[in-house]
């Protein structure tokens, strides 16, 4: 099977073709999202709050987004396997990051994503540089909501739309072949989408981007709580599998499973 590749996601955009990816953690769902026909699959930081329980992603290290990069690699043969860059991994210093992407590009992914904008532009134009594919990221970034005041939507007022506007050009000069829009308002994705020639990629950043991205628990409605706007579930995976298991435990307490076609004979 063909590999989605970066000069591919550009040829998406020039035929105006969405882009959609998911993200995974693991190489069962790598699999199952690799099936479903998604260009890309990011090993996203939210991992440590679907995956480990965290409140943030501010926990997350080189070493898990390694380990489960690994995991999912296992399981994709066609989507783009990207790797999120996790916070302190890519900050440091230029050196710090291009020794850290490379290591995800050795656990299997073939592109990385930064968080930020103007101020991580040298680091991208060094990965990029030395051949790692570089997706930004703008908006609500999750790794700053210390300094956001916690999950906001962004780019609400002039200056940070300027703001925003002028990030995006900067990302796609430093060298990166697409972009997250998380959580800014439909007109403003708008906008940046038109303004430069590589594909945008939204996440509650309404329709007009290049493509969209969902975390894979929202869309199979894992966590009944979560409830965000932008999110469309497409199964209520809370009760359906809590049931399915509900039926085992009850299986096994009335004595109907195992049955004879689970056993072994002699
Ligand atoms: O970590 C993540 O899953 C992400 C996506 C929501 C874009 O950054």
């Amino acid at each position: 099977m063909k590999r989605i590749t970066v000069p591919q996601f550009q040829l998406f955009k020039e035929r105006s073709e969405k882009l959609v990816l998911t993200t995974a953690y693991d190489v069962t769902f790598g699999r199952l999202a690799d099936q479903s026909g998604v260009e890309g699959i990011l090993v996203g930081d939210s991992l440590g709050m679907v995956v480990q329980g965290h409140s943030d992603t501010l926990p997350v290290t080189i070493e898990d987004v390694l380990y489960h990069t690994r995991c999912v690699s296992r399981g994709v043969e066609r989507a783009h396997l990207i790797a999120d860059m996790p916070f302190l991994s890519y900050q440091a210093s230029v050196s710090i990051a291009v020794r850290n992407a490379g290591k995800l590009l050795q656990a299997g992914a073939q592109s990385v994503k930064l968080e930020g904008g103007s101020e991580i532009s040298e680091t991208i134009y060094k990965l990029a540089h030395y051949g790692i594919p570089v997706m930004g990221h703008l908006g609500l970034t999750p790794q700053k909501i210390h300094q956001f005041g916690g999950f906001k939507i962004q780019a609400r007022d002039e200056n940070s739309q300027k703001k925003i506007l002028k990030d995006a050009k900067v990302l796609e000069e430093a060298g990166c072949y697409s972009l997250v829009l998380e959580a800014v308002p439909s007109m403003i994705a708008q906008l940046i989408t038109q303004s430069v020639s590589i594909p945008t990629i939204g996440v509650g950043a309404g329709p007009y981007c290049d493509g969209q991205v969902l975390v894979i628990y929202d869309i199979l409605g894992f966590d009944k709580s979560f409830t965000p706007k932008f999110v469309k579930k497409y199964l209520n995976g809370d009760e359906a599998l809590t049931e399915s298991l509900r039926s085992f435990v009850l299986d096994v307490k009335e004595h109907k499973f195992p049955a004879q076609e689970n056993c072994f004979d002699l």
